[in-house]
């Protein structure tokens, strides 16, 4: 089927208290790990570009390759920019064939991040495209960025009026979490999310998953947390099957025979986070 908008999956998984897992990819194989995974699991599925994957792979590349497998699927998938950077880029993945996009003015003033977000709303929704803004700061290094960015927990209060003021359809929120962490030792404010949740009746993202142990994650879900990003897990896992496999296979050159244990490790991966989300069986 066609690459679907990423609102009514979103609204639905609120609903339903459950997330949608968003993963980050960058490469062919990783694409169809994923995809692989959300069939086995019948759940929908979110595939974004991040800011690395677009200068690594292009964005024609990554927007062609994501339409094909939402085509191939039998399941629906969301193709998202992740952590946007301007209007002008928010304007070319729209004319590519995203289907949802994300505006982080998470380092700009309060009416700056608003203004800006409120024209990619303007310019998305009667497109049929979802837009996501962040409010807060998550922290730590993004994808494609240099500098490390000090987190900023979000303020429930700025966040109800920040989803008055852009119309925005889904909400990043900073409730503890760290991009890029290789171990599950962030510590979510709970009580915080449940606050934003209370005043937010939005789907809520969660950034900087792989950080957060799975029964974090399921308590997050049950507060309101619609959408779970995931990106540092995913490269962990085929890049370790990748080593193994040049170790255990010294000779090879074959790069299918290389890649495809990695695409497999991925997909394990990506199946196990789909059910801890809740998702299986939703798509
Ligand atoms: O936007 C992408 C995510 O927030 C990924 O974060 O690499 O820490 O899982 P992560
Ligand atoms: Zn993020």
């Amino acid at each position: 089927m066609p690459l679907v908008s990423g609102k009514q999956l979103l609204i639905e998984a609120r609903k339903g208290k459950y997330a949608v897992g968003a993963f980050n990819a960058n490469n062919l194989e990783m694409i169809q790990g994923i995809i692989g995974a959300a069939e086995e699991e019948r759940a929908p599925v979110i595939l974004q570009a991040s800011q690395g994957a677009i200068k690594y792979a292009g964005l024609e590349y990554i927007t062609e390759i994501v339409k094909v497998a939402g085509r191939l699927a039998r399941i629906p998938v969301v193709l998202h920019l992740d952590h946007g950077t301007d209007f002008s880029q928010a304007v070319l993945c729209l004319r590519s064939g995203f289907t949802s996009l994300m505006f982080d003015g998470s380092l700009l003033p309060y009416e700056e991040n608003v203004r800006i977000t409120k024209a990619i709303v303007e310019i998305a929704q009667p497109c049929g495209v979802s837009v996501e803004g962040e409010i807060g700061r998550i922290g730590g290094v993004e994808e494609g960025e240099a500098s490390e960015a000090s987190p900023v927990l979000t303020d429930p209060r700025e966040a109800q009026s920040f989803v008055e003021d852009t119309g925005i359809d889904s909400v990043a929120v900073a409730v503890g979490t760290i991009h890029k962490m290789k171990v599950k030792k962030a510590r979510l404010n709970l009580d915080l999310l449940q606050e934003i949740a209370d005043r937010v009746k939005i789907p809520l993202v969660l950034h900087g998953s792989s950080g957060v142990p799975d029964e974090a994650l399921r308590e997050a879900v049950k507060r309101g947390i619609s959408k779970v990003n995931i990106a540092t897990e995913l490269s962990i896992a085929f890049s370790t099957e990748l080593r193994k496999t040049l170790v255990k296979l010294p000779e090879e050159v074959d790069t299918r025979s290389l890649l495809k244990p990695a695409r497999e490790a991925l997909k394990q991966v990506v199946r196990r986070k789909i059910r801890v989300l809740g998702s299986s069986g939703k798509g």
